[in-house]
């Protein structure tokens, strides 16, 4: 006996307009629950906004609603017809437009667009709507939630509210189109790292979780882009700051004392953090470092300053993942977020892991960023619902 459900999934927290098609089957004559289910990917269709945000140093939030807005439809199209579940109507249907009138009556951009695909198409194969609900920036979200409260109302179905947090901490179980449940001993401690978020959650088990702790102030990705633009790199810095540092390293020079950069919050005792410092600190550095030379900074302070930048903020991270492990039985390091994909931080965490005989769980390159996939994998787990309103009512959900 087989039981097979397929969702669709949205994500639109930040700059990424994400939708993917997953499967579950499930078969009950198999005893053990972790080979019992099975996932598909049967569509994963991401685009991105960054270059649009180049300009502004960062996510402009109304700018990301309007690119959302203009392209959720696209995706949604692409994504199912990658899973063949997009069939076209013979002759278009008629949708009365106080249907969706009020629930779009603020996405005046998307209404015409998402209105001409309800018409145009059949209803597809899928059994519900999961949809990231946050954390996440709000006119963001709202497009993803109100696509979804529309789309459900149109065909019919029951949505699943995703907590973005949970998609990153579930990003390490899609290591291929078919996977299953990983066999990641729990306890773990999760370690999500992006240009939002800076935190430790005690994974009890696949959907229970407990925040540790975190940073009080600025996110570590926030942190890396912010003190590459001191540097003059452009956003998103993180990648660039990592290329620069390798480069610094791969030199074999030492490091001189004046590039030094302090610690914060390095001997707290806890789970807190605080990269705001660094970055105050990059700054005065980069003053002094400009005073010296004219008022220009020379391609060896822009390396060498990346260096100790990551290496201060790889310290502060080790010192705090190994006291995270401490604290708890914890028996696997689960790591998710944009900044997963530094080099020199998954060394590190893999050393730590190493020291303590745990498992580390680390997600593609492609998943460390937002992705639809990862809500996709966190939502099939999860009952879905008739009742639209908890959309809204969870729009800020926090760990
Ligand atoms: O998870 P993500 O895609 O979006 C958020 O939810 O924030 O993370 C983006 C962040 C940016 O701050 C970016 O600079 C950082 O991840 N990032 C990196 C690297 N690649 C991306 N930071 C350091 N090293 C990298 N290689
Ligand atoms: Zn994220």
């Amino acid at each position: 006996m087989e039981n097979v459900r397929t969702i669709l999934a949205i994500e639109t927290s930040c700059d990424e307009t994400s939708v993917a098609v997953i499967r579950r089957t499930i078969d009950s004559s198999d005893h053990d629950p972790d080979s019992a289910a099975r996932y598909q990917v049967l569509a994963h269709v991401t685009l991105s906004q960054i270059e649009l945000h180049v300009p502004y140093g960062g996510v402009f939030p109304n700018l990301a609603r309007r690119e959302h807005e203009t392209n959720i439809t696209h995706v949604i199209a692409d994504a199912l017809a990658q899973a063949g579940l997009l069939q076209p109507k013979p002759t278009p249907s008629t949708l009365n437009p106080e249907l969706l009138g009020e629930i779009l009556s603020r996405e005046q951009i998307l209404l015409p667009i998402i209105s001409d695909f309800i018409t145009q198409h059949e209803i597809p194969a899928i059994d519900a709507i999961a949809v990231t609900v946050g954390p996440g920036l709000e006119p963001a979200l709202w497009v993803g939630i109100n696509t979804t409260r529309a789309l459900a109302t149109a065909w019919n179905l029951p949505v699943i509210p995703v907590n973005h947090m949970e998609g990153h901490i579930l990003s390490c179980w899609a290591i291929d189109t078919e996977f299953s449940a990983p066999s990641i001993p729990l306890p773990g401690i999760a370690l999500l790292i992006s240009g939002g978020h800076t935190e430790f959650i005690q994974v009890n088990s696949w959907g229970s979780y407990q925040y540790l702790g975190g940073t009080v102030d600025d996110a570590i990705g926030e942190a890396f882009d912010k003190a590459a633009r001191q540097l003059g790199l452009a956003y998103p810095g993180g990648p660039k700051i990592s290329k620069l540092a390798a480069e610094f390293e791969s030199t074999g020079a030492a490091l001189d004392p004046k590039y030094e950069l302090p610690r914060p919050m390095i001997n707290s005792g806890d789970l807190r953090m605080s990269f705001s410092g660094i970055k105050t600190a990059v700054r005065y550095l980069v003053d002094k470092l400009k005073a010296a030379n004219g008022g220009e900074l020379t391609d060896h302070d822009i390396a060498a300053t990346c260096y100790s930048f990551e290496t201060a903020v790889s310290d502060v991270m080790a010192r705090k993942t190994r006291l995270a492990i401490e604290s708890t039985a914890a028996q696997s390091l689960i790591i998710g977020g944009g900044v997963a994909a530094n080099a020199r931080l998954r060394a590190m965490l893999q050393s730590v892991a190493n020291e303590y005989d745990i498992a580390l769980a680390l997600p593609t390159n492609q998943l460390s960023t937002d992705n639809a996939l990862m809500i996709a994998v966190a939502g099939i787990q999860r009952e879905a619902t008739r009742d639209l309103s908890v959309l809204v009512a969870q729009g800020n959900l926090q760990f």
